[in-house]
C-alpha cells in the first residue's frame, strides 16, 4: 500500500480524489491542501502546477506524476526534490493525438473549410485534385508522439518529413537543430508542431518561421497545427501570418493563455480551429489507470519507466 497525494488545484481535484479513491483499494489517497494529512506519509504526488515548494515539504516521496506529457510546470519550481518526474505516456494517449493530427491534415488536404463555405452558400465548385503523396507534412518532434503521428500520416501516403533536436535514421527525411530548420521548413505545406515546452522552444511558432513554410504546394498555401504547448507560439504572429498569407489556416489546440481570454482574436477568425486543450485528451479514470500501473511497476519491479530528463527539460 502507497500513499498518493493528489496536488491539481487548477483542474477539479475532487473529481480526481474519487476517481483514484474508486480505482485504488491498496492505496491511501490524499487531496491538497485539506486532505493532506501527515506530509511524512506521502510516497507518490500526482501533480499538475502544484504551487511552488509544496514538493519539497515531502521528504518520502518516491516519484512525481505529472498529469499531462509535458513537465514545464514542474521544472519552473527550483526547490523541486530529486526525485524522479514521469509523464504521462500511454498508447491510447498516443493514438488520440494521433486521431487529432490525422483529422487536421485530412482536413487541409481535403479543403473542408472552402467546401463548408461552399456548401453554406450552395455554392457546386469542385477544386483541382492532388494526391497525399504531392502534400508534404512537417513533423516538428519526434519523440513518442511525432513519430506515432508521422507513422499514419504516411500510412496514408503522406510526404512526411520531420525535425528534431537530435539526429535520428529513420525512413523519412529528417533535420535536426537550429541549422536543419530552415531546410525544414522550406519544403513543409502543413506544419505539425508536437515539441515540448523549452527554453529553446519557447516562442518557436513565430512569423519568422511561417515566412519560410512552403507556399507552391497543392494546397496552395502553407498550414499550422499545434498541439505541443501555447507558449511555443506566439499568437500575435500567428493572426499576422494569416493575414499576410503567410499562413492560410491554423489548427490550435493549445494558447499561451489557457482558457483563451474571450477578447483574443483567435476565437472569430475564419481560418482558425480552436479546440481546448483536447487533442490527447482521456477519460479521467483511463489516466487514474495509467498512473497506478506506473506505481505498481515502481513497488514491484523498482523499474521507473517515462522519466523525464530535468537537463534537457523533456
Ligand atoms: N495538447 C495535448 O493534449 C497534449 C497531450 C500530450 C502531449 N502534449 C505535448 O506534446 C509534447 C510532445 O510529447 P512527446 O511525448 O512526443 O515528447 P517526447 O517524446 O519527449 O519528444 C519530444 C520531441 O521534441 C524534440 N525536441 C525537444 N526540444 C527540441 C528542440 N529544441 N529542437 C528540436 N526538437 C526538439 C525532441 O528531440 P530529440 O528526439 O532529439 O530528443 C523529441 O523528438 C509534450 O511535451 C506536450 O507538451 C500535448
Amino acid at each position: 500500500m502507497s500513499t498518493i497525494l493528489i496536488l491539481i488545484p487548477r483542474w477539479h481535484p475532487q473529481v480526481w480524489h474519487q476517481a483514484f479513491v474508486k480505482r485504488s483499494i491498496n492505496h491511501e489517497i490524499r487531496l491538497w491542501p485539506d486532505q493532506a494529512g501527515d506530509l511524512n506519509d506521502i510516497e507518490y504526488v500526482c501533480a499538475w502546477h502544484p504551487p511552488p515548494g509544496v514538493l519539497r515539504m515531502l521528504p518520502r516521496l518516491k516519484a512525481i506524476f505529472s498529469m499531462g506529457a509535458g513537465v514545464e510546470h514542474l521544472l519552473a519550481d527550483e526547490t523541486l526534490p530529486n526525485v524522479p518526474i514521469l509523464r504521462m505516456t500511454d498508447p491510447e494517449l498516443t493514438c488520440r493525438m494521433t486521431e487529432y493530427v490525422t483529422m487536421n491534415v485530412l482536413s487541409y488536404h481535403r479543403r473542408r473549410s472552402l467546401y463548408d463555405f461552399q456548401q453554406r452558400n450552395r455554392i457546386w465548385k469542385p477544386e483541382s485534385e492532388h494526391r497525399t503523396s504531392d502534400v508534404t507534412v512537417g513533423m516538428m518532434g519526434l519523440g513518442v508522439l511525432g513519430l506515432h503521428s508521422a507513422d499514419m500520416l504516411r500510412q496514408f501516403n503522406f510526404n512526411v518529413v520531420g525535425w528534431s533536436l537530435t539526429p535520428k535514421q529513420l525512413s523519412f527525411q529528417t533535420y535536426h537543430g537550429t541549422d536543419g530548420l530552415p531546410r525544414f521548413l522550406a519544403g513543409t505545406d502543413i506544419l505539425v508542431c508536437l515539441l515540448p515546452l523549452t527554453s529553446a522552444t519557447r516562442g518557436i511558432l513565430n512569423l519568422s518561421v511561417f515566412r519560410q513554410l512552403s507556399r507552391n504546394g497543392p494546397l496552395g498555401g502553407a498550414y499550422l497545427i499545434n498541439a505541443g504547448r501555447g507558449k511555443l507560439q506566439i499568437e500575435a504572429d500567428v493572426v499576422q501570418a494569416l493575414s499576410e498569407g503567410s499562413l492560410d489556416g491554423a489548427a490550435m489546440d493549445v494558447f499561451e493563455q489557457e482558457p483563451l481570454p474571450s477578447s483574443s482574436p483567435l476565437w472569430a477568425h475564419p481560418k482558425v480551429t480552436i479546440t481546448p486543450h483536447v487533442a490527447a485528451g482521456l477519460p479521467t479514470e483511463a489516466l487514474v489507470d495509467i498512473v497506478l500501473s506506473k506505481i505498481e511497476q515502481i513497488e514491484t519491479t523498482g523499474i521507473v519507466s517515462d522519466e523525464v530528463d530535468r537537463k534537457r527539460g523533456y
